[in-house]
């Protein structure tokens, strides 16, 4: 399913298949349906019950025909697809946006907090392939688990200390704070950024952020960037 896709075709009500607490977090499970996973790094608008608008997720595994979601209930949206029962129905946009460039010769994956959330199913595609999580409490670094073999670091410490030196191509999401570092200690990453999105398709302009001192719909030139 590439963007040429017809919207109509990536759109569809999937069946919830389970929600799993992962930390302070849930993995929310739905089957996928007629829907592709895409390539990582692209997202899905996801339709909370109860709310006008979707909300935009990652998607963080795709396992047995479903797709994964690893959200953080940060307000009334995430919350209510948090509280999401086996069963149940929900409206599913997707795959979106621009994913990770993976034709890169020594893939390092870096993460922060709920910022992980695309990472597992960047190492599915890839296979074996390192990567350093920063979380802010243990309790969070429990979403880990999700990347097994990943060095984790919780703060103070910060991922940026532990990116090693030598030529590596980062990929990475994360808060802004943890990007911008990023950023300036390599020029080359590709960056997954974030900015509030109504519809996900370039169609209603709530996302443009300045891109290369261009004003730009994230949704469609992004969400991940190269760094410079
Ligand atoms: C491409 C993309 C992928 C994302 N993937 C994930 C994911 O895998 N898991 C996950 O938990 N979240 C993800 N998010 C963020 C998630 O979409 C927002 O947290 C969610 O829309 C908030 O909705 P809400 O109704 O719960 O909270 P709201 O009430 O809408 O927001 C709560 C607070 O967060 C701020 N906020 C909301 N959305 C954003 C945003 N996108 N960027 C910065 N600040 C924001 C609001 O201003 C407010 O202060 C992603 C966002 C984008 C753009
Ligand atoms: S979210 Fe509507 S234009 Fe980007």
């Amino acid at each position: 399913m590439s963007a040429l896709t017809p919207l109509a075709e990536r759109s569809a009500e999937l069946r919830v298949a389970g929600v799993e607490p992962v930390g302070p977090y849930t993995l929310l499970r739905v089957a996928a349906g007629p829907i592709e996973p895409g390539s990582p790094g692209q997202f899905f608008m996801l339709q909370p019950p109860g709310r006008v608008l979707p909300r935009p997720m990652s998607l963080c595994l795709y396992e047995a025909g479903e797709l994964c979601f690893l959200i953080d209930p940060i307000g009334p949206g995430t919350r209510a697809l948090c509280a999401l029962s086996p069963g149940e129905t929900l409206g599913v946009l997707g795959p979106l946006g621009n994913g990770y460039d993976l034709e890169v010769p020594n893939p390092l994956l870096v993460g922060g907090g709920i910022g992980i959330a695309p990472l597992p199913y960047v190492a599915q595609v890839l296979g074996d392939v390192p990567a350093i999580l920063g979380f802010r409490s243990d309790r969070h670094a429990e979403a880990a688990a999700l990347l097994p073999g990943a060095e984790v670091v919780v703060e103070p410490a910060l991922v940026t200390e532990r990116i090693p030196a030598g030529p590596v191509d980062i990929l990475a999401c994360g808060p802004e704070p943890m990007l911008e570092a990023v950023r300036r200690i390599a020029p080359d990453a590709q960056l997954a950024w974030e900015a509030p999105m109504a519809c996900g398709y370039g169609a209603c302009y709530g996302c443009v952020v300045e891109i290369e001192g261009r004003l730009q719909r994230l949704c469609v030139s992004g969400p991940v960037l190269r760094a410079a």
